[in-house]
């Protein structure tokens, strides 16, 4: 295969061989993000009060928020790039990686968003990092509050086993496969090119 001049460097914007520097940034502090809110709240389910949890619990609104505006900012960025991306595999294992991709967006986007409208609606104000952004709610907008008890704790635990897929299937395209996936999120892009999915095409 030739050489693709596309690899030759990563770049800031992403390339139909692999995502530039600013999605891999925005990729990976997510996820080290998000690993922290599951941690603590896992540690919360197995463990229940304790000071090492209370330190986690103490966090988690406020990585929780900042988790919501890296969210608006990745699907602006998904969009503006969204013609110069790795392509997907033709039929069916393409069709699923899109489609989990797509569900993970979701997730990320409704998790953190329910806990703000149930914060919005609570007679207890909400002030990340200090900041007031909404005051109390006298009296309380119930449904806002119940459409959050219902929503964000529940996709939080569904969005956990998204992600556990998303990193086996990370490790099946790595070690059965052989297609070098992970190059196009991490590392050196040059064994990226023994990947067909990163064929380029013409728009
Ligand atoms: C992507 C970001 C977030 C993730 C992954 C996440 C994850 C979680 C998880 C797994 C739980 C435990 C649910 C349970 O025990 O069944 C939880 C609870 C909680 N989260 Fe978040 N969260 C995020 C953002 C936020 C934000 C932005 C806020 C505040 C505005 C928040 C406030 C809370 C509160 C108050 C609880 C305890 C009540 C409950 O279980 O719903 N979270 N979160
Ligand atoms: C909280 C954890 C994670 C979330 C929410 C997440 C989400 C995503 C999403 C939405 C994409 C599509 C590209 C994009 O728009 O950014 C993606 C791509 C990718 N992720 Fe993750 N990811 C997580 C953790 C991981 C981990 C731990 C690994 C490594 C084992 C990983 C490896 C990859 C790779 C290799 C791609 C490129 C896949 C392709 O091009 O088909 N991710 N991830």
């Amino acid at each position: 295969m030739t050489p693709n001049p596309e690899m030759k460097s990563i770049r800031w914007r992403d390339t139909h061989v692999a995502y530039g520097t600013v999605t891999r940034c925005l990729h990976w502090t997510m996820a080290g993000l998000i690993g922290w809110q599951f941690l603590g709240m896992g540690l919360r389910l197995i463990l229940g009060r304790t000071p090492l949890v209370s330190f986690f619990v103490g966090t988690h609104q406020n990585v929780g928020t900042l988790l919501f505006l890296l969210i608006v900012l990745r699907i602006v960025w998904a969009l503006i790039n969204r013609r110069n991306r790795p392509t997907y595999a033709p039929g069916m294992a393409g069709r699923a990686a899109r489609a989990g991709h797509l569900m993970l967006y979701l997730a990320l986007a409704v998790v953190p968003a329910a806990a703000l409208v149930r914060a919005y609606g609570s007679d207890r104000g909400f002030s990340p990092f200090g900041v007031e952004i909404f005051s109390a709610q006298q009296p309380p907008l119930a449904w806002m509050v119940t459409l959050g008890n219902a929503l964000h704790g529940e996709i939080a635990w569904g969005m956990a086993v998204l992600i556990l897929g998303h990193v086996v299937m990370v490790g099946v395209h790595q070690r059965m496969w052989r297609d070098a996936t992970l190059d196009r999120m991490a590392g050196n892009r040059l064994r990226g090119a023994a990947n067909p999915q990163t064929e380029t095409h013409e728009e």
